[in-house]
């Protein structure tokens, strides 16, 4: 039984530093275009044996010490009522921009409106076996009011900005009813057998530190303070958040995970030895020759300074174009260099 990856999570000792990439069941894997080419991406989701085959692949191919679920943060933002496309980025046909909207959203029941997902997470467990811990994940609210107000991916983030200081009871009750979906469907995925919890705050860092704290912050704490943690660890990854860790710290969770615009050794200094880390290659490394992925990785390792308390990973999800085995030879340089 490969226990490393959760006893990384709670700041336990470990004979290697375990490894995973965010985003590692996806594009960049042929095997995953296989499986991908014979349906939607919506319906990869919906199925739970094709969604549990795509997140053993990585397992299989790369060797990383933990698989996450194959799904999508927006995922349970359909059954509350809006309809969702991927093209391949994700539209909502009707996005959130008045009271009115937010009073028609509905919390959904996870057992009926989101049971692929709970069956996934349970198929996964059994296939499985012990062989590497299982990560359930959802986004963190902000990120998804972000997408529910803007309809899509932006630039600017000009209507949830705009929502956030013109209407901010609208955005209140948007925020509240989407942390409280948020709570009830990652206890759901743990209750289904998820080993750990990973919240994604993609879009956090577009906030000054101020607004994080004042628009963003009391969300995500009462969201990690309502989930069923005392078995299962949360990692908090909340993208640009390299110069506002201490007030991200603020919300809880047992592991801060990293881009990579912070020296890692630099913000375990700040975030003090109780809170364990992940990070933090940058994601384009894996372009790079071995001889500089090696050497990158060795850096990140050598910043971390064997504190306990370390998962290795990229900075942010691993990119559509990088090749397989570049991906490969980057856990296998995290197992050698950390051996101890
Ligand atoms: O990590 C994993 O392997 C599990 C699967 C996973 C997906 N999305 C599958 C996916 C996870 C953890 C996510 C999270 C997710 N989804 C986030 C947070 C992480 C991050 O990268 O910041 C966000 C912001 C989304 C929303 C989303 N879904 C976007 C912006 C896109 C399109 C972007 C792109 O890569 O083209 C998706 C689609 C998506 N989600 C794909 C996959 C494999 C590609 C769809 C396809 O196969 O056609």
């Amino acid at each position: 039984m490969n226990m490393r990856f959760l006893d990384a999570c709670w700041g336990k000792p470990v004979d290697r530093t375990p490894v995973w990439l965010m985003r590692q069941a996806g594009r960049y894997l042929p095997e995953y275009m296989a499986v991908r080419s014979k349906c939607t991406f919506l319906e990869l989701c919906k199925t739970p044996e094709l969604a549990a085959e795509v997140s053993i692949q990585p397992v299989d191919i790369l060797g990383v010490d933990a698989a996450i679920m194959f799904s999508d943060i927006l995922t349970p933002v359909e059954p509350m009522g809006m309809k969702l496309d991927f093209v391949p980025g994700p539209v909502f046909e009707n996005p959130i921009r008045s009271m009115a909207d937010v009073e028609k959203l509905r919390i959904p029941q996870m057992e009926q409106d989101v049971p692929y997902v709970l069956e996934t997470i349970k198929i996964l467990r059994r296939e499985l076996a012990g062989k590497v811990p299982l990560i359930g994940f959802g986004g963190a609210p902000f990120t998804l009011a972000c997408y529910m107000v803007e309809g899509k991916g932006s630039k600017d983030f000009a209507q949830i900005k705009r929502m956030m200081y013109a209407a901010p009871e609208v955005y209140a009750a948007l925020m509240e009813k989407i942390t409280t979906m948020s709570m009830e469907y990652l206890n759901a995925q743990i209750t289904a057998g998820a080993q750990c919890i990973q919240i994604f705050d993609t879009w956090g860092g577009i906030l000054s530190p101020v607004d994080y704290e004042r628009y963003v912050l009391p969300y995500t704490t009462r969201l990690i303070n309502g989930l069923n943690r005392m078995e299962t660890p949360v990692i908090h990854f909340v993208k640009g958040s390299g110069a506002m860790l201490d007030s991200v710290q603020k919300a809880g969770g047992d592991v801060m995970g990293l881009d990579w615009h912070v020296n890692l050794g630099a913000a375990r200094d700040l975030l003090g030895p109780k809170m364990a880390v992940q990070g933090n290659l940058d994601p384009t490394t894996l372009y790079a020759p071995q001889n500089i992925i090696e050497r990158e990785v060795k850096r990140v390792l050598d910043e971390n300074a064997g504190r306990p308390g370390h998962i290795f990973n990229l900075g942010h999800g691993i990119l559509p174009t990088v090749s397989p085995d570049n991906a490969k030879f980057m856990v296998e340089c995290v197992h050698r260099l950390s051996q101890k």
